[in-house]
């Protein structure tokens, strides 16, 4: 069931030059990445590009082939960060027509992010109409409705190009979108993940950049990912910067908790959480569901007791990439912790399920999209 356009007085939509590659893949390379779409490993054809100079504003939109794109060693980006990038997906329907979930809230904080980071803004319309206009090129990328899990995972990012070691906002910018084929986060359906607390590294302060999606944040949260992996986890937890003892987020996406009598809880935005196009779904798709929702801060100690005391049954992660992912084991320095019941379902549980099943229907296209969430890109 296709869902409802929102194709509305469209004010700032760029014209974009259309380059095709003379040398595109083929018919039997394309089918083979679309056979076993891997996270962020191929990409399609094409890509937009955009420059923008502080003289001439934004200029020489165009689609054209994917290919590297040739910086300066002096470049901005490459010596002082000064990057942006959001992640959504398109999804094809039963009827073959490709849809984008709430490109909306992701031109809106990428609008956020660069403000953050001293980068030109790209108008919110403008930033659709980029999707729209790789999407519709590389319409044959986007995986078919029969194949599961799958989706085109789109990457737009802006990067400061100006050649300048001085440390300023760039004069200089280019504005990107790629896109990639991307399967099922688990080849078994939704597994369980295990999650290390880390109290040695902080991801973002207050007053910082953490609110905003850009790459500093990622590389912050690196470290913090390696010793979870030195400690036989998959994921990292980190806690606020200030008491260290409120939970903020995962690496890449955000927490939620479930307790015995319904509720679910989630930390609160506190300016250092990235608030997620996803977190903001699950939070109305959760009340749908009859779960009273709290937006809260909550602390490493409450999930601990919560579990030992069975008042915590259930523990997932949400974002674009993973959807939504069950949580299945907490560890820290002094202990680790089993959540939820593992004899079941790969230990996923009911509400996990349900509000997984919710948003991933609605993505299809399974189910109406009464709240205008869809919005069609080819
Ligand atoms: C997404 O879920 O789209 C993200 O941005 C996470 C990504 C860094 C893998």
């Amino acid at each position: 069931m296709p869902g409802v356009s929102s194709e509305t007085a469209v004010t700032d939509v760029w014209d974009f030059a259309v380059e095709l590659r003379s040398d595109p893949a083929t018919a039997e390379a394309r089918t083979a990445v679309l056979a076993e779409p891997a996270f962020g490993q191929a990409f399609t054809d094409h890509m937009v590009v955009a420059n923008w100079t502080a003289d001439d504003g934004w200029h020489d939109q165009k689609v054209t082939g994917y290919a590297p794109i040739k910086v300066s060693p002096a470049a901005a980006v490459l010596h002082y960060s000064q990057e942006i990038f959001e992640g959504l997906k398109a999804y094809r329907h039963a009827d073959g027509s490709v849809w984008a979930f709430r490109p909306d809230r992701n031109a809106a904080r990428f609008t956020a992010s660069a403000a953050r980071l001293a980068l030109p803004q790209v108008p919110e319309d403008a930033f659709i109409s980029a999707l729209r206009a790789l999407v519709t090129v590389d319409e044959p990328w986007v995986p078919s409705a029969d194949s599961g899990e799958t989706s085109l995972y789109i990457r737009p990012y802006m990067i400061a190009t100006e050649a300048a070691l001085s440390v300023r906002p760039a004069r200089e910018v280019l504005f990107g979108v790629i896109a990639s084929p991307a399967g099922p986060y688990f080849d078994t359906g939704p597994k369980p993940v295990s999650i290390w607390l880390t109290t040695s590294t902080i991801r973002a302060t207050p007053g910082g950049t953490g609110a905003a999606k850009c790459g500093g944040n990622y590389a912050a949260s690196l470290a913090g990912l390696a010793e979870a992996v030195a400690n036989n986890c998959e994921q990292v937890a980190f806690v606020d910067a200030v008491e260290h003892k409120w939970l903020e987020e995962i690496g890449s996406m955000n927490m939620f908790f479930v307790y015995a009598d319904g509720r679910i809880v989630t930390p609160e935005l506190s300016g250092s959480i990235l608030e997620g196009v996803t977190r903001a779904s699950v939070i109305e798709l959760a009340a749908d569901l009859g779960h009273k929702v709290e937006e809260r801060q909550i602390s490493a100690d409450e999930w601990k007791d919560g579990v030992r005391s069975g008042e915590i049954t259930e523990v997932f992660a949400s974002g674009t990439a993973a959807v939504i992912t069950p949580i299945g084991r907490l560890a820290w320095p002094d202990g680790d912790l089993t959540i939820g019941d593992h004899s079941v379902d790969y230990g996923v549980g009911p509400v996990t399920k349900s509000i997984r099943s919710s948003l991933l229907d609605l993505q299809y296209g399974h189910i109406p999209d009464h709240r205008g969430w869809l919005t069609r890109l080819a």
